[in-house]
């Protein structure tokens, strides 16, 4: 069942606000594939490591598992593997430009298991993650299948990457309301990729919510934007984070921002970095 993990911590974070109080998984996902989820889920990853935390990412696109590639590196293990018998547990975590990476399957022939079996080992990856790592990024496949539900069950909150299309706005809607519908408090944020400009970026989010709003009495929390780049087009396609690729682009900034709101919400904390949009 979809649940929501509590980020209730014992820390004063007046005076340590960016101390992580407990692990955080979060899952990015979406309703329709190619919006970008895999650029978020490495870039934010890359991000947030730039800025001290330990982060770990699951790859849970069984058979379609494409974040080592993103960060140039062939997969060493797989959950798959370790299910067969192959290798340990302790075998999984590979090391990508300090990024711990996790993948499910990589390739559609390894993806052979029972689904359930698949879900047990990927909790125990979790489990064994949050040992060591301030934040577990679950990059998932499109829509609402079995590995997307047990991703928004294992995360504390999931973050939704928009686009400005309606196919992909309705996907997105119907994923939220059968979220909803199971667990009506589960914590949702917003990212709003391929956006032409903030105040685009603003305008998708704001009519996303505005339906959810008037529909199921819901909204989600805005986490930032980023915008439709070439240069973060080249940077995938060479393999690179965009901190690798070019460290002082200014669409930085953005996965500052997003990474900042992951800390705030992380922290439970009401107040979002960036601006909440009306
Ligand atoms: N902001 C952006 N600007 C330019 N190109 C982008 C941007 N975001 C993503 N892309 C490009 O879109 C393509 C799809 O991105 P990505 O693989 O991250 O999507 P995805 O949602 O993970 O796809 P899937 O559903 O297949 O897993 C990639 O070629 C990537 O370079
Ligand atoms: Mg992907």
């Amino acid at each position: 069942m979809v649940c929501t993990q509590s980020t209730t911590g014992n820390l004063n974070l007046m005076n340590n606000p960016t101390h992580i109080s407990q692990p955080f998984v979060f899952a990015v996902i979406s309703g329709k594939g190619g919006v970008g989820k895999s650029m978020a889920s490495i870039n934010t990853a890359s991000m947030l490591n730039k800025m001290g935390y330990k982060v770990a990412i699951i790859d849970a696109d069984l058979g379609l598992a494409n974040c080592a590639t993103l960060f140039n590196e062939a997969v060493h293990n797989t959950v798959s593997r370790w299910i067969n018998g192959d290798c340990i547990l302790e075998d999984l975590p590979q090391d990508c430009s300090g990024i711990t990476l996790v993948t499910g399957a990589n390739s559609p022939e390894e993806n052979k298991f029972d689904t359930s079996i698949f879900m047990d080992a990927l909790d125990q990856v979790a489990e064994y993650l949050k040992q060591d790592h301030d934040f577990i990024i679950i990059d998932t496949p499109a829509g609402i299948g079995e590995m997307g539900l047990w991703a928004l069950d294992a995360a504390g909150a999931s973050i939704l990457v928009l686009v400005d299309e309606p196919a992909a706005i309705s996907d997105v809607y119907r994923l939220c309301k059968y979220v909803f519908n199971i667990d009506p408090e589960y914590r949702f944020a917003s990212i709003v990729n391929f956006a032409e400009s903030e105040e685009t970026a603003e305008s998708t989010f704001k009519r996303f919510n505005t339906i959810l709003n008037y529909f199921l009495k819901k909204q989600t929390a805005y986490f930032g934007f980023i915008p439709s780049s070439e240069s973060v087009r080249k940077a995938v396609a060479k393999q690179h984070t965009l901190l690798q690729a070019n460290p002082g682009h200014e669409i930085l900034t953005e996965f500052e921002f997003i990474s900042q709101n992951i800390i705030a919400y992380a922290n439970n904390q009401e107040e979002l970095v960036t601006k909440t949009v009306h």
